[in-house]
C-alpha cells in the first residue's frame, strides 16, 4: 500500500505525517533526512518487545547512532519519576541540543517522550511513532505533550511539536481489543464534531472497521489527522477552536477518575461522555433525538459503551469540577448541534447536567 502524507502547517514548525503499512521498516530514511544526530528511542517492553527491532536497524541502516530508554507499560507510568529516568538516561548518553528523542508506542509513551523532548536542554527535536489507534488519530498530532501528578491527569506538560509522524497501520494489528476500541471513541468524536462525511463513512463500514480493514483505517486516520491539523493550525495553545476536541472528555475524565483509571479506557470514557453531551443537547433543543440515535448506534455498532454505570450522578459532576478542562470560570462543555457541528456551553445549569447523567446509566 502506498503511503498517504499530510502536512501540519505550522509555519516554521510545520511537519508531516506518514500513514500507511511497512512504514517502520523505512522510517531510518526519512529520519535521517531530518537530522543525522543521535536518536534516543523511548518506548515501554511490551511495544518494543514487538517492533524496537524493526525501528532500530531502520535507523542504524540509515547511519544513524540509536540507543533506547523503556519505561514501564501503563498509565501510572506516565509520571515525574520515569520523565526523570529518561531525562538521567539522555544526560548519561550525554545528548545535546542537536539529538533527537523517538517515541514509539502509544499515548502514554507519546506524551511522556514527547515531554522529555520539550525539557531536555531548553527543547530538543522529537519524532513520533504512534502504535496505537488511538495514538495515530489524536495524541501524535497537534504537539500536547505531559505526564500525571498525584493530584491530576496531564497536569504537568508543554507544547512541543514533532518534526515527523509515522503512523504504521500494521502494528493495530497487534493491539488488544479494547486498546483498538478505544482508539475508535476519539475517531466518533471528529464526526460528530466536526465531520458529517467522515460520520457517515464510519457508520457504512462498521464491519471493515471491527476487522481493522488496512484501508478502511488508512482513510480513517488521514482524515482525523487532517481534522485535528485544521484545527490545531488555527488553534495550536488551546486558545479557543481547539476546545472542540474535547467532546465527551468533561465527562470521560470524571468517568475515568471515578473508574480508578483501570475500569474503561480513555476512548471509552470519551463514548459516553459523548452520550451525555448528546442528551445535554437534546434537552436544549439543539440536536433532535434521531441524531442522538444515530450517534448513539454507531458508538454500540463499534463496541463502546454508552450506558454510564450506576455511580452517583453528583459524585459524577464534582468529578468533572476538579478538571483541568473546565475553564476558570467553571464547566465548559461542548455540544454536538447535529452531526458534524458543536457549540460551547459554558455554566450549564447543574440540574440539566446531572439529568443527563442520570439518563445516561
Ligand atoms: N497529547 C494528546 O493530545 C493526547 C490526546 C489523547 C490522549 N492522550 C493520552 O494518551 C494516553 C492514552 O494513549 P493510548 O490509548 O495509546 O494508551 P497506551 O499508550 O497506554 O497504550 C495502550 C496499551 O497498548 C499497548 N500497545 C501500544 N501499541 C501497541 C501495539 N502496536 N500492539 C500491542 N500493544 C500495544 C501499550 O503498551 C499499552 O499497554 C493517555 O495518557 C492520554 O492522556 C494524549
Ligand atoms: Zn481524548
Amino acid at each position: 500500500m502506498d503511503y498517504l502524507e499530510l502536512m501540519v502547517p505550522l509555519g516554521e514548525r510545520s511537519y508531516q505525517i506518514n500513514i500507511g503499512t511497512g512504514l517502520l521498516a523505512q522510517c531510518g530514511e526519512k529520519i535521517a533526512a531530518l537530522t543525522d544526530s543521535r536518536v534516543l528511542v523511548v518506548s515501554n517492553p511490551t511495544v518494543f518487545q514487538l517492533y524496537g527491532e524493526v525501528v532500530l536497524n531502520s535507523l542504524a541502516t540509515a547511519g544513524l547512532e540509536v540507543h533506547q530508554a523503556l519505561i514501564p507499560d501503563g498509565e501510572e507510568y506516565k509520571n515525574m519519576t520515569e520523565t526523570m529516568q529518561v531525562i538521567d538516561q539522555a544526560l548519561h548518553l550525554q545528548l545535546d541540543r542537536g539529538s533527537v528523542v523517538l517515541a514509539l508506542g502509544g499515548g502514554v509513551v507519546g506524551d511522556l517522550a514527547g515531554f522529555v523532548a520539550a525539557i531536555y536542554q531548553r527543547g530538543i527535536s522529537f519524532i513520533q511513532i504512534p502504535t496505537t489507534l488511538l495514538a495515530q488519530v489524536d495524541s501524535s498530532v497537534g504537539g500536547k505533550v505531559g505526564v500525571n501528578h498525584p493530584q491530576g491527569k496531564n497536569m504537568i506538560g508543554a507544547f512541543h511539536q514533532p518534526r515527523l509522524v509515522v503512523a504504521d497501520l500494521n502494528t493495530l494489528d497487534t493491539l488488544e481489543g479494547r486498546d483498538y476500541i478505544s482508539g475508535l471513541g476519539e475517531v466518533v468524536k471528529y464526526g460528530v464534531v466536526w465531520d458529517k462525511a467522515l460520520f457517515d463513512y464510519l457508520e457504512t463500514h462498521i464491519e471493515q472497521i471491527n476487522q481493522r480493514h488496512k484501508s478502511c483505517l488508512q482513510h480513517i486516520v488521514y482524515e482525523c489527522c487532517r481534522i485535528k491539523s485544521d484545527i490545531v493550525a488555527q488553534d495550536e495553545t488551546e486558545s479557543g477552536l481547539r476546545a472542540v476536541l474535547n467532546l465527551g472528555h468533561t465527562f470521560g475524565h470524571s468517568l475515568e477518575k471515578l473508574g480508578e483509571y483501570h475500569r474503561y479506557r480513555h476512548g471509552e470514557a470519551v463514548a459516553m461522555g459523548i452520550v451525555i453531551a448528546c442528551f445535554m443537547a437534546e434537552d436544549l433543543g439543539l440536536i433532535s433525538t434521531k441524531e442522538t440515535a444515530r450517534i448513539k448506534a454507531l458508538l454500540q455498532g463499534l463496541q463502546l459503551p454508552i450506558q454510564v454505570p450506576q455511580y452517583d450522578p453528583e459524585a459524577v459532576y464534582n468529578g468533572m469540577l476538579g478538571d483541568k478542562k473546565a475553564s476558570n470560570q467553571g464547566l465548559r462543555f461542548i455540544l454536538p448541534t447535529g452531526i458534524g457541528r458543536f457549540t460551547m456551553a459554558d455554566n450549564p445549569d447543574k440540574d440539566l447536567v446531572l439529568k443527563a447523567i442520570k439518563r445516561a446509566m
